[in-house]
Formats: C-alpha cells, structure tokens, sequence
C-alpha cells in the first residue's frame, strides 16, 4: 500500500436517498439502535432527500455545521444531523478536522406527514461516508469495495434512524437478525435478488390523511414498547412474520402478502394505542379509506392493500399492472371523503445513489 501524506483540504459530494415503506414493522429497539425484531422494506422511488455535503478544512472556532433546508438556514434541523455526523466522527476521527456545509431538499411537502427521517438520515449518512472514502482513498489509492461501502453506508444510517437502514438498497430490503446466518442487527440486507417477479415495479400511493406533524415521535413510541404489556408477543410476532414474509417475497403469494402487511399496519397501531401513555395516531378518514380499500379488493378483485407507519396516512400497495384501476379508484372513492386530500403515486426505487 502506497502511503500518500495528503489530506484534502475540501471537498464535496451531493446524494438522493429514499423513503421506504416497512412490510412487517420496526418497532421497539434496545441498546444502541438495535431493533426488537428484524422488519422487511420496500425502498420507494419518489419520495426522496437530496443531499449536498461541502466540507472544509477547520478554523479556529468557526462553526463546524450549517445545515440548510430547502435553501434556508435551519440550526433546528441540523441536530440531528450533526449528532449523526459526531456518532460517524468516533470511528473516523478524521471527520474533526472539518466544518461542513450541508443543503437538504426533499420531493415531497416536508408538512405532508411523511416520515422523512429514513431519507434524510441515509443520504446524510451517504455523503458522509462518501466523503471518508474521497479522504483516504486519496491517502491510499485504494478504491473501496463497493458492498462494503454500501454496508458502511447502511450501518450509520441506522444509528441516525433505525428505518433509514434499509433504504440504500434496490426494491426491497431486510433488517435485524432472523437466524444466525440471515439477516443482521447492524445494517441492511439486500433482497433484490429473491424477489418473484410479481413484486417488481410494486407501487405504493401514498394518501396524505393528515398533514401535520406527528405527536409522538418514533423514538418515543420504540420507548413505549419497553413497558408494554404485549411487547414479548409482537417480538415474536415480528420475527415470526419475518420469516414468513421472506417466504412470500420468494414465491410470489400476493393473498398472503396482503394478510401480512395489513396485520403488521394494525398491529403497529394496536401497540401504540395499548401503551402507557396510549396514542390514537389514526384519523376517522384513516380508518374510512382502510374499509374501502377491503371493500374494493372484495368487488374487484384488485390485490391492492394497505399499510400505515407511525401516523394516519394511508399507504396503498398494488402490483404495477393494476396502475389504472387503482388510479381511477383512488380518485373517485378514496379522495370524495375529503376534496382536499392529496396522494402521491410512488413505486419501488433503486435506493441510495450519487447525484
Ligand atoms: C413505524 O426508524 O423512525 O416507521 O430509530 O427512533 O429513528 P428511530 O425510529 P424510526 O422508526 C420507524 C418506525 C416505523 C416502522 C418501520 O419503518 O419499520
């Protein structure tokens, strides 16, 4: 290995990473960051943060993180990202001597409820780890593999947010350990490779029932299911349906695909609503789009479903195929219980990518 005495002064690099919509559910972790039971993800396309990372040698006292959002100076927004940045900083020491200005923009309405915290932790974390490996592989001239810098990438992601772990990789994604030799607590698993076919292109429409932000924060809810009365069974629950959804991801069992994920959504909400303190985080409207979406696959025969992350939006998941039917339906059945409801057609992505 050729040791080149050069440190770059400055640098940047600029990453999109995406939103995903969990299948069976994260919900309680221990530790730091470890989660209760192993979830699986769709990585979706649409709903994305763009991230740009300038860094720059340090001086003196000035200050180490501007964080920009949409173009504006927001300190508020930029905690968390520079307590990522301080946990990225432990391992990779170089990372202090450097003042960083990061700009953040997102696809979707920061007010649509959404849960950004999955794709504005990754493509943080993305750049940041990016920028380790502009540092030394101008030391070394050693190119990094490129899994073990995806793994990288997926391990800090899930320190700044359990979800945002699984959206570096393509379709779809596993996390947390379902056996010895499958799955791991510390970052993602690619499942791309076992998809059926019939889960490709798999499309999410994303209702917007409500658009203010959440009034309980996810990681309070994960608290919550320290003390919670039914904590031991969802564990198992959750790594019981795991299992099983791995299985139907293999073989391509969309009915028993949709008896999954609409149990882990209701379940999900089943937990917060039996904790103490309880929260109801669904609206009428939430529970109204739910029993038209059963109603409507009973009628068609449209394999659509639903699933819900810690709020009251819906999220309506279809294979591609049924594009127009379920288009026509949201539009007409779905969006007459409130006019003022917006949707937003999203589908599976590529996960994290350099811009
Ligand atoms: C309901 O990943 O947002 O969306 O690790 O505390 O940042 P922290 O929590 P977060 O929790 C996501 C919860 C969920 C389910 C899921 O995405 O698996």
């Amino acid at each position: 290995m050729v040791i080149k005495d050069f440190t770059p002064m400055a640098g940047t690099t600029q990453w999109e990473s995406p939103s995903n919509i969990a299948l069976v559910k994260y919900w309680g972790k221990m530790g730091n960051q470890i989660p209760r039971n192993p979830s699986v993800s769709f990585t979706l396309q649409n709903c994305v943060t763009r991230t740009q990372i300038d860094w720059f040698e340090k001086k003196g006292n000035s200050s180490e993180l501007d964080f920009y959002f949409e173009g504006k100076l927001k300190p508020s927004f930029g905690q968390r990202i520079q307590k990522l940045i301080a946990t990225i900083a432990e391992q990779n020491t170089v990372l202090n001597q450097y003042s960083f200005r990061i700009s953040s923009t997102n696809t979707f309405p920061h007010s649509s409820g959404i849960a950004s915290s999955a794709s504005a932790m990754s493509a943080c974390a993305a750049g940041i780890i990016d920028m380790l490996r502009q540092i030394r592989e101008a030391q070394d001239s050693n190119p990094w593999d490129e899994d073990y810098f995806k793994q990288q990438i997926s391990f800090y992601s899930r320190l700044g947010s359990g979800s945002a772990c699984r959206s570096i990789y393509p379709n779809a994604a596993l996390w947390g350990e379902v056996s010895p030799d499958l799955g791991s607590n510390l970052w993602a698993t690619p499942l791309d490779h076992l998809l059926h076919d019939d889960f490709r292109q798999y499309q999410d429409a994303i209702v917007i029932v409500d658009d203010s932000t959440k009034s309980v924060s996810s990681t309070m809810g994960h608290g919550l299911m320290n003390q919670h009365v039914f904590s031991k069974i969802r564990f198992e629950e959750g790594l019981r349906n795991t299992e099983t959804m791995l299985n139907i991801l293999r073989t391509g069992d969309i009915s028993s695909f949709i008896d999954i994920v609409e149990r882990e959504a209701l379940q999900l909400h089943a937990m917060m609503m039996t904790s103490n303190p309880s929260y109801i985080l669904i609206k009428p409207n939430t529970l109204a789009i739910i029993e038209k979406i059963r109603q409507y696959r009973q009628d068609s025969n449209v394999p659509l479903c639903f699933t819900l992350d810690a709020g009251p939006n819906v999220h309506i998941l279809y294979p591609f195929a049924f594009r127009d039917k379920v288009k026509e339906f949201i539009e007409t059945e779905i969006i007459e219980l409130n006019p003022k409801m917006n949707w937003i057609a999203d589908e599976m992505g590529l996960g994290t990518k350099q811009i």
